[in-house]
């Protein structure tokens, strides 16, 4: 008897909730998310009802209005205003550089110290890219076929053996990659990191539109629900207690980078130097621009504040202008590679933060169901996402450093399935780089005419992370490996 009174009150409850939520979403123009109620078993109206409570309807309705509907982004800027951003120069005897030297040496204390994390964030659909799985996942190494996430893992090893010290691995994941990449982790052996020190937490989530501003149905009991994008990280490390956990370690300063990178010099000591000798809350890596119209983001001043303007928000114009010398004026270009202080994102991510940062629109393929209630995957981009940039942070940050990478060195992201920014691009940039720390070295290697080695070679990172490391330990080796395609040094 008491279960069937139970269960008629959980019928009740579940009936006036739906009640309440259909009212909802009817009133802000979204009822059609409930076009296949009829047809749903119990279980899919359980799910579905779910994501609709966690939606914040004036959000959206407030997004359709401001970004779809006007079609600009949230913050306006005045182009004419804007200035490029200063920065440190690369010093190519930063050897010798007593500047650099004295950063290097300030970061190599903070490193040993522990107060340094790596940070990936692996949230996003990579839905240019087109690959079934997280990106992350993806093999990318020119010989041994390694995924970004074990070249990182292994970047972050070789640093710990460098520096005597474990170094906390953050990843980003989100609602449609977590438990894949989680477990990817796991059955690698987490490529291995000392797994307590591998913290994995989800970021926010918002629904897609279509062009009416309308909530895109991905399934008749479901709706299209994307990443917040990157700049969610700031109150997802508050909120999963990431933030907590680093600084029960000890930790002061977060190393950030994107997944599609293998590049990247994730423990920089002269980054994190300059940073710290900076007085800044957050700083940046960035990369001159290799052409005017290259689809990076542009480091700016603006209203006396450091910004990164995005190359689908700056002019043409803008992008191409020249200075007095004849050199690209908006030259420093964004390549997503960050410090951020502990402190700095425990206070702009926690919720009574005053710190909001804007949201962006941009248009990509977003699965739907079609008038026959089949789920169409679209050839072409047919919705809306409203994302969050962690650049935007900069403007909150109390004295931010720019920092010049080289390109070469530190930068090859994944975004294509072909042509520029693909596979295909990044390993012949990663076989270049390791020609250049062999060249280095002493060895020469054959190269063609773009530059590219003649064969297949990759170094582990396991043996060395940057070239200077790996100049030492190459001239340290008794016997030297014979150069060949498909040499692997390890
Ligand atoms: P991208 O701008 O390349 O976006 O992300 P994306 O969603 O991965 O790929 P496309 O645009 O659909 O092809 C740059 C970095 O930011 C992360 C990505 O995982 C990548 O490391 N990211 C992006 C997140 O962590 N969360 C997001 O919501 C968006």
């Amino acid at each position: 008897m008491d279960d069937i009174i139970n269960n008629l009150k959980s019928r009740i409850l579940f009936m006036s909730n739906f009640a309440e939520i259909r009212e909802k979403f009817e009133k802000s123009g979204q009822g059609h998310v409930f076009k296949y109620w009829g047809e749903l078993s119990d279980r899919q109206k359980s799910q579905l009802l779910a994501q609709l409570e966690e939606v914040d309807l004036d959000e959206i309705a407030h997004l359709n209005e401001t970004l779809l509907f006007a079609n600009k982004t949230e913050s306006q800027v005045d182009f004419s205003k804007l200035a490029p951003a200063p920065y440190i120069k690369y010093s190519e005897n930063k050897e010798s550089d007593p500047v650099w030297q004295k950063a290097k040496s300030v970061g190599e204390d903070a490193i040993r110290a522990g107060k340094l994390a790596a940070f990936v964030v692996a949230g996003g659909q990579g839905t240019r890219l087109g690959y079934d799985a997280p990106k992350g996942t993806l093999p990318i190494s020119p010989v041994k076929h390694k995924s970004f996430f074990q070249i990182f893992a292994e970047k972050i090893r070789f640093a710990q053996g460098k520096y005597g010290v474990e170094i906390p691995f953050m990843v980003m994941t989100s609602i449609i990659n977590h438990a894949q990449i989680c477990s990817f982790f796991k059955s690698n052996g987490y490529f291995g990191l000392n797994p307590e020190n591998v913290i994995f937490f989800k970021q926010g989530f918002i629904p897609s539109v279509d062009k009416s501003g309308k909530i895109i149905l991905s399934g008749k009991d479901e709706i299209a629900l994307a990443p917040n994008g990157h700049g969610g990280c700031l109150r997802a490390m508050v909120r999963s207690g990431a933030i907590a956990r680093l600084k029960e370690l000890g930790v002061e300063y977060i190393s950030y980078f994107q997944v599609d990178n293998p590049l990247v010099n994730i423990i920089d000591p002269y980054f994190l130097g300059f940073h710290i000798l900076g007085g800044s809350e957050m700083s940046s890596k960035m990369i001159p621009k290799a052409y005017p119209l290259e689809k990076v983001g542009h480091f700016c001043i603006y209203n006396g504040k450091l910004c990164v303007i995005e190359y689908s928000d700056l002019p043409a114009s803008y992008q191409e202008q020249l200075d007095e010398n004849g050199a690209l004026k908006f030259i420093a270009g964004s390549v997503a590679i960050h410090i951020l202080n502990v402190d700095f994102v425990e206070a702009k991510g926690s919720d009574d933060s005053d710190c909001k940062l804007p949201f962006h629109v941009a248009f990509k393929k977003v699965p739907f169901v079609d008038g026959n209630g089949d789920i169409v995957k679209p050839e072409k981009p047919n919705g809306y996402k409203y994302e969050m940039f962690v650049f935007d942070a900069l403007e909150n940050a109390k004295n931010p450093v720019v920092l010049e990478g080289l390109r070469r060195e530190e930068f090859s992201a994944v975004k294509n399935k072909d042509g520029l920014d693909s596979p295909a691009a990044c390993k012949r940039d990663q076989k270049r780089q390791f020609a250049g720390w062999l060249e280095a070295a002493g060895v020469p290697l054959e190269r063609d005419s773009d530059g590219t080695p003649v064969f297949d070679i990759e170094i582990s990172p396991l043996f060395a992370s940057n070239k200077s490391d790996f100049v030492e330990k190459w001239k340290a080796l008794d016997k030297k490996p014979e150069i060949r395609d498909g040499l692997f040094i390890e």
